[in-house]
């Protein structure tokens, strides 16, 4: 089984979410682990929660620390070696650079159904403009406040007679439910083959003419009139990996590569020593790296005319 991705979560306060990920995140199939709780609250009380459950914990004060607050927090969390950022409850506003070094990496939970009633008073709001259903939304992290791609939402109905705080109580049960079921989902994208294959066949099949068919019962990348460039291997012949397979110059570079990241690069039985595999159910999978190897790769596939093109 491969690695579980190791998530972080801030907080700012009671951090009842961060709990329902915790807990989620005892299934033996749970492909994620918690595995640092911190925040810009030293003292918020999901904190001891967190410790009293045995995670690690970080406790920060972003009011004394000011900007480089930002910077401690980068580090811890790159000492940790944590591959997505959970928000919950995360009461901060995120300064850009943060937010890019995660992007696609960062997601946050919040009491509306978005894009509706962004922003922290959105009971009031949806009490205040008489709306029968609210509910809740996961979604990633952009620059802009409450705003990037929704990843789910759960509905719920408003009652008579509820006021902001009956709702939020209702509303955050709903929370419970969704985030970890929407986190897994989430870091699924980067281990599940079918996830990995959209993302290989994306950048495969963007090469010029490139096309896509089954060969040695695996997909197969090639270009036409010329070669097979690619192979997306899903524990072929029962390896238990799932891999980019790649054209190499030979076989000096593949030991190469092999000895320089034996847990990564692999040579392909079968393929003999021009190719390489590359894992790609390992966490921190570098998909711009990925996207250079299949360029290459393809290179020496094309017939002459395309090859010598840039790309
Ligand atoms: C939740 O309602 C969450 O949607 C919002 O802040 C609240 C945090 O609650 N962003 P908790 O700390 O997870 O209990």
């Amino acid at each position: 089984m491969a690695d579980k991705v190791r998530v972080a979560v801030l907080i700012s306060g009671r951090g009842s979410n961060m709990a329902a990920l915790i807990y989620a995140a005892r299934a033996d199939d749970c492909p994620y682990e918690v595995a640092l709780v911190s925040g810009d609250k030293p003292d918020a009380p999901g904190l001891d929660l967190a410790q009293a459950e045995r995670v690690d914990v970080l406790r920060l004060d972003g009011k004394k620390l000011g900007p480089s607050y930002w910077e401690g927090l980068q580090v811890s969390l790159g000492d940790a070696r944590i591959d997505v950022v959970a928000l919950a409850g995360f009461m901060r506003i995120i300064p850009a650079s943060f937010v890019e070094r995660w992007a696609g990496k960062i997601i946050n939970i919040h009491p509306s159904l978005l894009p509706r009633h962004r922003g922290l008073h959105s009971h009031d709001e949806v009490l205040a403009a008489g709306e029968r259903v609210t509910g809740c939304t996961v979604h990633e992290v952009t620059a802009d406040l409450d705003d990037g791609p929704i990843l789910g939402q759960v509905e719920v109905a408003v009652l008579p007679g509820d006021d902001a705080q009956s709702l939020a109580t209702r509303v955050l049960i709903a929370e419970h439910q969704l985030y970890p079921r929407i986190l897994a989902e989430f870091v699924a994208r980067d281990t599940h083959p079918e996830a990995l294959l959209d993302q290989v066949r994306a950048l495969a099949l963007a090469l010029p003419e490139a096309a896509e068919k089954v060969s040695h019962g695996s997909p197969g990348f090639f270009v036409k009139g010329g070669k097979f460039f690619a192979y997306f291997s899903a524990n072929h012949h029962g390896d238990g990996r799932i891999a980019l397979l790649v054209k190499i110059s030979g076989v000096d570079e593949q030991m190469m590569l092999i000895e320089g990241d034996a847990e990564r690069y692999f040579r392909p039985a079968y393929f003999g020593d021009s190719w390489i595999g590359i894992r790609l159910d390992l966490t921190g999978t570098d998909w711009a790296h990925i996207d250079e190897w299949l360029t290459r790769s393809w290179r020496t596939a094309a017939p002459k005319r395309l090859a010598a093109m840039p790309i």
